[in-house]
């Protein structure tokens, strides 16, 4: 499967743009366990052409994670052509275009999920933003405004001709925000369009193997993004290759493997978030990384309680060393 030039392979995975989780510590570990390309989490073209230092530092791509894409929203024309040229200072190799957020802070300001009740202003944005930058720009959005008003065959056909290179859709509508089940019906029905020529990869509810390959053989899409299965578990996407390739189910990882990942994440989200924002960031990732053990949730109640990189460094290091004390 190709986006531009990018050759992402055979039943590629994605790692879904999230904010606050998809920075690019994450995403580069993301990339070791198998992620084939990774997404940044969205932002927002008025804070960049504000030069909001906060938006700024979202822009952040580290060298080992290409390719990458920058995913970015907005409302304007003018803005979101300008912040995708701010995008092109971090070197990325797709920029993306959130026409999905269904978050009230962005849609009310005509972003996001709203683009999909103004087509034109859709097109107009995704049209301008390709005429300007010289990179294979994509689209994530979902299958309509609501139950009523599913209109993602028209969506995809419309981005398509605007010269989009690749479009996510998760399987939701906007007003189900996350709720009910992804489904997979529609993002098939463009798959198989006859007029869609451009990759279609499909998002929502994807957490196991096995719900990675009935999708991939019952949906026909080209790739397969996960979002909040990956959280505090990048290794989902090794295990997922690995059944694609030979059906065999891998366990979770030792103790002290999950421990040494999550001090390797947690050090990354502090160089780059610095200490206080980083180890705040981390906390939404540790009852993921440490589930399912005898005493994962008392491990996360603990280092969520706490607000110094040393002593966390100490006690993960311990668990690291003495694999058994979780156990
Ligand atoms: C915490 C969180 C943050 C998210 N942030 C973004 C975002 O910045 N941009 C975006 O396009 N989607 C965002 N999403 C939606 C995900 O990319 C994805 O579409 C959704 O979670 C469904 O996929 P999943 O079932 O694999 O999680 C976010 C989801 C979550 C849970």
């Amino acid at each position: 499967m190709k986006i531009g030039n990018i050759d992402l392979g055979n039943r590629p995975l994605f790692l879904a743009p999230m904010e606050d989780i998809t920075g690019p510590p994450f995403r580069v570990i993301c990339k070791e366990m198998g992620a084939d390309l990774c997404f940044s989490e969205f932002i927002s073209s008025d804070g960049l052409i504000r030069d909001s230092w906060k938006s700024r530092q979202k822009l952040y791509v580290l060298n080992e994670e290409h390719p990458v894409a920058i995913q970015i929203f907005g409302n304007n024309v003018e803005s979101v052509v300008k912040s995708a040229h701010i995008a092109l200072e971090s070197n990325p190799d797709i920029i993306d275009l959130n026409f999905g957020c269904p978050v009230n802070k962005v849609v009310n300001k005509g972003a996001g999920a709203a683009l999909l009740n103004d087509l034109p202003k859709m097109k107009e944005i995704a049209t301008a933003v390709i005429k300007s930058v010289d990179i294979p720009v994509t689209a994530k959005t979902r299958l309509g405004w609501n139950h009523d008003r599913i209109n993602i065959d028209e969506v995809a056909l419309m981005l398509q001709d605007c010269g989009i290179s690749a479009i996510t859709i998760h399987g939701r509508t906007r007003s189900m925000l996350y709720s009910g089940s992804a489904d997979w019906a529609p993002i098939a029905r463009v798959k198989n369009n006859p007029a869609i020529s451009i990759p279609v990869i499909g998002n929502g509810d994807v957490n196991s193997p096995e719900i990675a390959e009935y999708n991939f053989n019952n949906y026909g899409v080209d790739a397969i993004m996960i979002g909040r299965a990956a959280i505090g578990n990048p290794w989902i996407f090794y295990h997922i290759k690995t059944y694609l390739k030979n059906k065999k189910i891998i366990e979770m990882p030792s103790v002290n493997e999950r421990a040494s990942v999550c001090l390797k994440h947690l050090e990354g989200e502090v160089k780059w978030k610095g200490e206080k924002r980083g180890i705040f960031e981390m906390r939404k990732h540790y009852s993921g990384y440490f589930k399912g053990l005898p005493y994962g949730k008392t491990f996360r109640n603990i280092l969520v309680q706490i607000d110094n990189l040393e002593k966390l460094r100490e006690i993960l290091q311990l668990v690291i060393k003495k694999d058994t004390l979780l156990c």
